[in-house]
C-alpha cells in the first residue's frame, strides 16, 4: 500500500519539510506561506487561533460499507526502536516549519547561512598564548546540524537593548585568538523562514584594554541567552523549538539561572511561565528592551536540541529524558494523572478519549457520526480544539483523557499532558505524509511512554475526492505533488484535505485502543 510507504524526499528535503504546516495555527501560517506576504505568523496566530466552535458539517455521506482489511491500519508498538534513528539526516528533513523564500530545487535552502565566523577561531597558534595562559577553548559551536551554541566562561557582559552584543573580556596577551560571531540563538537554522524572524547576535571578544561598558548588574548565576521568535505561536515549535530544549539546557542548573530572552512576546511569556518559573528562580531579562550591562561569569547563548520533542539521554546532561519533561510538564500544569485508565478502576468508570477537533485544516468534517461510533465502542467522548490561550486549562482536559485521536497537525502536541500509557491515534491524510507523520508525532508519543496508533485514511475517507477526479495524480502518483515543492505540496495535502472517517474502517482502530487499555497498564 502506497500510503505505508516510507517518504523520500524526492527533491530537496527542504522543499518538503517545509510545506508541513501543522498546527492550531494553521490557518494563519499556511496563509502566510501561500501567500507569501511578508505578514507578522504571531499576530496573525493569536487572531486565528482562539479557541472557535468546531463545526463539524454533518452533511456526511457514508462510504462503503464494508469494514477494509486491517493492514492499513498499523498498530506500531512502543518496543519500536528509536535509538537507531536518533539524529535526524543533517537534510532538513525533520524541518516542519514554513518558508516563504525556498523553492524545491534552489540551492540556498539546504543550510541557513547567515550565521558564520566573521573572525574566527581560525588562527593556527590557538595553544600559544601569552603568559602560558592556558588555551581558550572557541566560545562557539556552529557545527550542528540543527543548532548554533556558545558556551563562554569569564568576564561577560550582555547589553542587549543598547550595543546588541554579548562581550567576552579577556586578560590575556595580545596572541589569545580574537573572536567575533554571530549567532541566532534558536535551534533550527536550516530552516531559513524560522531563522528569518530570529535576531542576530554579536558575539565578540574584547581586551581588557578595549572599551568594555561598566556592569549594571552582577549575576551569580549562569545565564541562558535565546530567542522565542522563530515559529514560536505554533504548539508543535513552542515545545520542539523552546521548551523541550530550554529543559535540556536548563535542566543542570537546578533553577540556578538566568534566562536573557530576545524576541519575547507578552502573550508567549504569560503562556507558557509555568514553565520558565519551573526551570529558572529568576526574572527573565528581556534581551531587546533592556539597557543595563548584566554580567555573568558562565552564559550559554542557543539552546541544545536533538530530535523534534525528544530527547537523547545518552546525550543530555545527567541523563535527562523525555519522560523528566513529561513529569515538569505534570508539575508545572499541576496535572493529577499519572497513569491512563486501567481494567479494575472504581466499577461504572469508562476510559475517556479526546477527538482534537481541528476548527480549520484538516478536519474531521463527519465529528458527530465519528463520536457516535466512539461512544458506542464503550468511550466517554470528548471533542474540543486546543485552546490557544490557556493552556492549563486544556492541559487538564487532555490530562483527563486516556486515548487522544487527532488529525495529522500541532494539536498533536498536546499529547505531553496525557497520563502515562494513554494512547494516541495519528490520523493521517493522504499525501504519502508517513514520514512526518512518524517523525513529528509517532516517534515522540512512544518517546512519552504513549502507546501510538496510525491510521493512514483510504482515498475515500479524504474531501480531496470532491476536489479532484479520482485519477487525478493527487491520488495516482502524490510524489509528483512532493515533486512540486512545499507550496503545492501543502496546499493540496495540508491546506484543501479534510477527513470524513468510515466508521466501519475506523472502529477497529477504537476497539483496538481499548483493548490495549485492558490489557496492559
Ligand atoms: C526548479 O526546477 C525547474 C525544472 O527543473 C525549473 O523550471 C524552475 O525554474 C526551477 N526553480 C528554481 C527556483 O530554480
Ligand atoms: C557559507 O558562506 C560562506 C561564505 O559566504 C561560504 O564559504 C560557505 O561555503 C557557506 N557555507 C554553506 C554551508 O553554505
Ligand atoms: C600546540 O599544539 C600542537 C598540537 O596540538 C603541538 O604540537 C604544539 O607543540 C603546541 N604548541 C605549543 C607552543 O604548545
Ligand atoms: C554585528 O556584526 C555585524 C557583522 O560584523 C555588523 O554588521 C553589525 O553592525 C553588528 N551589529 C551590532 C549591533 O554590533
Ligand atoms: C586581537 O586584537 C587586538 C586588538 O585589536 C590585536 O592587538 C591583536 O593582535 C589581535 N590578536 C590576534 C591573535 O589577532
Ligand atoms: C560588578 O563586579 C565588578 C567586579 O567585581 C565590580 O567592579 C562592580 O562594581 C560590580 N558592579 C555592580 C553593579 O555591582
Ligand atoms: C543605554 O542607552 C540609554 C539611552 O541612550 C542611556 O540612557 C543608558 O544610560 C544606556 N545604558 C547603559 C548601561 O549604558
Amino acid at each position: 500500500m502506497k500510503l505505508v510507504k516510507k517518504f523520500r524526499p524526492p527533491v530537496e528535503p527542504r522543499s518538503f519539510g517545509s510545506g508541513l504546516i501543522v498546527g492550531c495555527f494553521l490557518v494563519s501560517m499556511t496563509f502566510v506561506m501561500l501567500s507569501r506576504n511578508d505578514i507578522s505568523m504571531d499576530h496573525l496566530s493569536i487572531l486565528n487561533c482562539l479557541p472557535s466552535s468546531s463545526s463539524s458539517s454533518g452533511d456526511a455521506a457514508p462510504m462503503s460499507s464494508t469494514v477494509e482489511e486491517d493492514t492499513r491500519i498499523r498498530l506500531l508498538g512502543r518496543t519500536k526502536q528509536i535509538d537507531a534513528s536518533f539524529i535526524n539526516p543533517p537534510d532538513g528533513k525533520g524541518e516542519e516549519g514554513i518558508s516563504s523564500s525556498c523553492e524545491s530545487n534552489s540551492s540556498d535552502c539546504k543550510t541557513e547561512n547567515d550565521t558564520q565566523v566573521l573572525n574566527g577561531p581560525s588562527t593556527g597558534d590557538f595553544n600559544e598564548s601569552d603568559g602560558g595562559a592556558p588555551e581558550r577553548k572557541p566560545m562557539c559551536d556552529f557545527s550542528d546540524y540543527r543548532l548554533n551554541i556558545c558556551d563562554m566562561e569569564g568576564d561577560i557582559r550582555i547589553s542587549g537593548k543598547n550595543l546588541s552584543s554579548v562581550m567576552l573580556v579577556t586578560h590575556t596577551g595580545s596572541r589569545e585568538r580574537n573572536e567575533s560571531w554571530q549567532i541566532r540563538p534558536y535551534p533550527r537554522k536550516y530552516d531559513r523562514s524560522a531563522m528569518a524572524k530570529v535576531r542576530p547576535l554579536n558575539l565578540t571578544s574584547l581586551r581588557r584594554h578595549q572599551e568594555a561598558p561598566e556592569c549594571s548588574v552582577n549575576h551569580t548565576v549562569p545565564g541562558i541567552l535565546f530567542s522565542t521568535g522563530g515559529h514560536c505561536g505554533n504548539c508543535f515549535h513552542d515545545f520542539a523549538d523552546v521548551l523541550v530544549p530550554l529543559f535540556q539546557t536548563a535542566g543542570p542548573f537546578h533553577g540556578q539561572v538566568q534566562f536573557i530572552i530576545t524576541n519575547q512576546q507578552g502573550w508567549w511569556m504569560h503562556k507558557y511561565r509555568p514553565y520558565l518559573t519551573k526551570l529558572s528562580s529568576y526574572d527573565v531579562i528581556d534581551y531587546d528592551n533592556d539597557e543595563r550591562v548584566h554580567c555573568f561569569d558562565h552564559v550559554v547563548v542557543g539552546l541544545r536540541a536533538e530530535r523534534d520533542l525528544m530527547i537523547d539521554p545518552s546525550r543530555a546532561p545527567r541523563g535527562h529524558s523525555i519522560m523528566d519533561f513529561v513529569k515538569l510538564t505534570r508539575s508545572a500544569y499541576s496535572l493529577a494523572r499519572e497513569r491512563a485508565w486501567a481494567a479494575g478502576g472504581p466499577p461504572g468508570t469508562k476510559p475517556r478519549l479526546l477527538f482534537i477537533a481541528r476548527g480549520g485544516t484538516r478536519r474531521f468534517v463527519n465529528l458527530d457520526e465519528v463520536v457516535g461510533m466512539a461512544r458506542e465502542v464503550g468511550y466517554e467522548v470528548v471533542a474540543t480544539e486546543p485552546d490557544f490561550i490557556d493552556v492549563a486549562r486544556f492541559a487538564h482536559v487532555v490530562n483527563s483523557c486516556d486515548v487522544m485521536v487527532g488529525v495529522h497537525g500541532a494539536g498533536l502536541t498536546n499529547f505531553l499532558f496525557l497520563p502515562t500509557n494513554a494512547i494516541v491515534i495519528q490520523v493521517v491524510p493522504l499525501g504519502n505524509l508517513d514520514w512526518i507523520a512518524t517523525n513529528f508525532y509517532g516517534d515522540p508519543a512512544m518517546g512519552m511512554n504513549l502507546r501510538y496508533l496510525q491510521y493512514d485514511i483510504s482515498v475515500e475517507e479524504s474531501t480531496l475526492t470532491e476536489l479532484y477526479p479520482r485519477d487525478h495524480r493527487v491520488f495516482q502518483d502524490p510524489e509528483s505533488i512532493h515533486k512540486e515543492g512545499w507550496l503545492r505540496l501543502g496546499d493540496v495535502y495540508l491546506k484543501q484535505q479534510n477527513v470524513r472517517l468510515n466508521v466501519n474502517r475506523f472502529r477497529p482502530v477504537l476497539e483496538k485502543a481499548l483493548q490495549l487499555l485492558h490489557e496492559r497498564n
